[in-house]
């Protein structure tokens, strides 16, 4: 019988891959609670209106990426394509604006997006984001950037950041008008792509890497030059608070994301290191999301990282605990192996029970194989065994051993 594949765009992450997937997970989370952001936990399924509501129906992901289907009792549900639209609902729905103040969330976990999978890019992926409801000012927005830039400097991670403005949703509605006309008259040099985009979503058109594209938009008004006063005055704080944290940053005036929430403020860091797909984290200002959704008007921020991608991006990891094997070394002696693997892990101690029946040579090849350091062999006295040296020394008793391996485990 053939067996069953995964299905396209699915990946199972294990081995080395999964140890890299928990440091860049357990690292965010440490950082965002040095931030003192809250962890939510948000349904991996939603109501599909949510994210055409938020997202934008014009968008590519709620075109044409978006896993949506039926569920038994006949709602239209679907699979979450990010994390935001969820963010906000909750925030409405448990009426997280009551306590007053501003809300810091965080979130990890899986995303899905019917995508043309290639490197990078997956129909599942992962996202570790966070999202801060309630404070609109320019001082917020640097503390989120500092955020992502501190959770890539403690994975040694070293890319550029690129930023921009896209001020308030009345003066883009003018800029927009003006580019489609703009785009309208250079027409026949856009790809096939561009000219669809046009009408429904003209700021992606900014956005295509279609070199043809880039030339003919050249020329193209500026959103900033549409901007009032106070929102070009906005982002030279934001720039200034930059500066001061020493953060690199180029402004990217075609920088305008694919997602349709934004305002004032958005960001990309970006690599070219691992090919096409090399936004790792982006983000930004959504001042109106969470009025549009039915709630209070609210300011808010946030952001989100691949964590696929930022795993490509990851050279060291952190040193593996040493592995310590316990080998029963005849049947006779299986209880007093499985107490001695209690005791060694009861201590903390990283412990395998070498669980095969065999000789001891192959009990010895398998603790080889899974790679221990140091292997105690369980007999009428204890017998420990450092792998790397080759010595050996024999215990009055398990007590004893158990605290010379602890000594050794610890380096002194
Ligand atoms: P996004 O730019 O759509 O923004 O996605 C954020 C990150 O998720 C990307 O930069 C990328 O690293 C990763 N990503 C997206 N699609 C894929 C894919 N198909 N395969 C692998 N990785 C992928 C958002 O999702 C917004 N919710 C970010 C945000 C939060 N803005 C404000 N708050």
């Amino acid at each position: 019988m053939s067996s069953i594949k995964k299905i396209r765009g699915f990946q199972d992450i294990y081995g080395e891959e999964a140890r890299k997937y928990r440091f860049v997970a357990d690292t965010a989370r440490k950082i965002f609670d040095r931030y003192n952001f809250q962890e939510i936990i948000l349904p991996y399924v939603e109501d599909v209106s949510l994210f055409a509501r938020s997202v934008g129906e014009e968008t590519d992901i709620v075109q044409k990426e978006m896993y949506v289907f039926e569920d038994r009792g006949g709602r239209t549900v679907a699979l979450r394509p990010e994390g935001t639209a969820s963010a906000v609902r909750a925030y409405i729905e448990e009426k997280l604006y009551a306590k007053g103040g501003y809300t810091k969330l965080f979130y990890e976990g899986a995303m899905f997006r019917y995508e043309r999978p290639q490197a990078g890019r997956y129909r599942q992926f992962h996202q570790i984001g966070a999202e801060v409801f309630g404070v609109d000012t320019p001082l917020s927005d640097a503390e989120l950037i500092k955020m992502v830039k501190d959770i890539l400097d403690e994975l040694g991670i070293q890319i550029r950041l690129e930023i921009n403005t896209l001020g308030d949703f009345e003066s883009r509605k003018v800029y927009i008008k003006k580019l489609k006309e703009y785009l309208a008259e250079i027409k026949d040099s856009l790809c096939e792509d561009c000219r669809k985009r046009m009408e429904r979503n003209p700021l992606r058109v900014l956005d295509c890497k279609v070199e043809g594209c880039r030339k003919a938009t050249e020329n193209a008004p500026q959103l900033i030059d549409f901007l009032p006063e106070e929102k070009v005055e906005r982002f030279e704080k934001v720039k200034e608070y930059l500066k001061a944290l020493e953060i690199q940053y180029t402004v990217n005036p075609r920088l305008v994301r694919g997602l349709d929430y934004y305002t004032d403020t958005v960001f990309e860091f970006i690599t070219d290191k691992i090919g096409a797909q090399g936004t790792v984290a982006a983000g930004g200002r959504y001042d109106r999301l969470v009025e549009q959704l039915g709630g209070p008007p609210t300011p808010a921020l946030g952001f989100a990282a691949g964590v696929e991608r930022l795993m490509m991006l990851i050279e060291t990891l952190p040193e593996k605990q040493p592995l310590i094997a316990v080998i029963p070394v005849v049947p006779e002696f299986n209880i007093e192996g499985l107490k001695t693997a209690d005791i060694l892990r009861k201590r903390g101690i990283k412990t395998e029970l070498i669980m095969k029946e065999g000789s001891l040579k192959s009990k010895m090849k398998l603790a080889n194989k899974i790679q221990s350091d140091f292997v105690v062999f369980v007999s009428e006295k204890p017998e420990l065994k450092d792998m790397e040296t080759g010595e050996q020394e024999l215990f009055e008793n398990i007590e004893d051993l158990r605290d010379v391996v602890e000594k050794k485990l610890s380096g002194d």
